[in-house]
């Protein structure tokens, strides 16, 4: 029997809620199999910086290091909270997680299940994935102000995209698309306007393509590329882009696909050097923190993600059928955040 290590973060707001009904599925999806996860938990988020003033410890980081896999639920306090002002957790949590891991690719797929209401009036057959850049772009925190607070301030924030780290994400996604999707790859850019950045992407994309016959490759530009999403999102199979673009674009494809709380993400490290982390889009919704009305399917999606990851391809089926399934029985009656990871695990455990 093998043993998986796994960091859990439950995080703040709902991150706690819906990484509960996730673990419940994981205990399912493994219960009776060659392989056990033994979580160990850790108090991250605004939560414990109010409590001690600590984001991430070097001590945290390297102990999480010694981890096989991290589930994370979401980090983020409320919106404004004064009291948080100058921590900034996303940066300092989630952020860094997300580079010392190098995490360079951030997987982030789309499916509109049968029975999901999408906002759109024909959607099509919704189902790609965006493989978006997570350790450069406008991310890495390269900026400065100067004159801050007068009239005569300055701020930059600078996207920085090496050879190097656009070449892997862009190897990463040519070789999805081609041994396990649709083989169509379209790279999202703003080639016309950040030229240096975009002709850089392109190059990339270009020189991997030629490697790759059988995938047909397509460019669009970031703004026509969100028109696509919603008059057409059947064009779409792998999407290549950015990590502030794919950022977007991932928010705009959750709410295509029937909303936030079923979009599942994996942060990537696929030269297996550091732990990858797995985790739904959304996150801590203050809105809704502590009502029990959270949905859970995005966290447990995500351990689909993780159980792939990991080489477990019959549980991570097994997660992603009972998660269809229990879409399309889905009524009109709102069920709580803890009933549909009991019907989700039931399901399994039936099989
Ligand atoms: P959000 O995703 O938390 O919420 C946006 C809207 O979606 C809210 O109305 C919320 O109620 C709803 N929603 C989100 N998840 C849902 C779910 N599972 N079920 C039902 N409804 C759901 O985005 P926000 O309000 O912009 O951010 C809130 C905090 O979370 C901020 O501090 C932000 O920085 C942080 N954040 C963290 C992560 C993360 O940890 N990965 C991701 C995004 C935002
Ligand atoms: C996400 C979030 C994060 C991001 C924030 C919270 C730093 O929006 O995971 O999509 O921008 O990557
Ligand atoms: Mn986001």
């Amino acid at each position: 029997v093998g043993t998986v290590r796994l960091a859990v973060i439950p995080g703040d707001g709902i991150g706690p809620e819906v990484v509960d009904e996730a673990l419940k599925v994981l205990d399912a999806a493994t219960a009776g199999s060659d392989v056990r996860f033994e979580p160990t938990r850790f108090s991250l988020g605004a939560a414990r910086f109010l409590e001690t003033g600590d984001v991430l410890t070097d001590d945290d980081l390297e102990s999480i290091k010694r981890h096989d896999a991290i589930l994370l639920g979401a980090v983020g306090g409320v919106p404004g909270d004064p009291r948080l002002a100058g921590a900034n957790i996303e940066r300092g949590l989630l952020l860094r997680l997300r580079f010392d891991l190098d995490h360079y690719v951030n997987l982030r797929p789309s499916v509109l299940y049968p029975g999901v209401a999408s906002p759109l009036s024909n959607p099509g057959e919704v189902d790609f994935v965006v493989v978006r850049e997570g350790t450069e772009g406008p991310y890495v925190g390269n900026g400065g102000a100067i004159r801050v607070g007068t009239p005569a301030e300055v701020a930059n924030e600078v996207s920085v995209n090496t050879a190097f780290g656009v070449e892997r994400v862009v190897r990463y996604a040519f070789a999805l698309a081609n041994a396990r999707r649709r083989r169509r790859l379209t790279l999202v850019h703003k080639t016309n306007v950040l030229v240096f950045a975009g002709s850089l992407w392109k190059r990339q994309v270009d020189a991997v393509a030629a490697e790759y016959p059988d995938v047909e490759v397509d460019y669009l530009h970031v703004d026509a590329a969100t028109i696509f999403l919603v008059t057409d999102p059947a064009r779409f199979d792998v999407i290549v882009t950015d990590n502030l673009f794919g950022d977007i674009l991932t928010d705009l494809a959750g709410a295509i696909s029937g909303g936030i709380g079923l979009a599942a993400s994996g942060n990537i490290n696929p030269d297996g050097r550091f732990p990858s982390m797995f985790e739904p889009v959304h996150g801590s919704a203050p809105d809704i923190a502590g009502k029990g009305i959270a949905d859970p399917t995005a966290a447990i999606l995500s351990i689909a993600l993780l159980l792939d990851h990991l080489g477990h391809a019959d549980a991570a089926t097994a997660v992603r059928t009972a998660v269809t399934a229990d879409i399309a029985a889905r009524g009109e009656v709102r069920r709580s955040t803890a009933e549909v990871g009991d019907a989700i695990a039931a399901r399994i455990a039936a099989h």
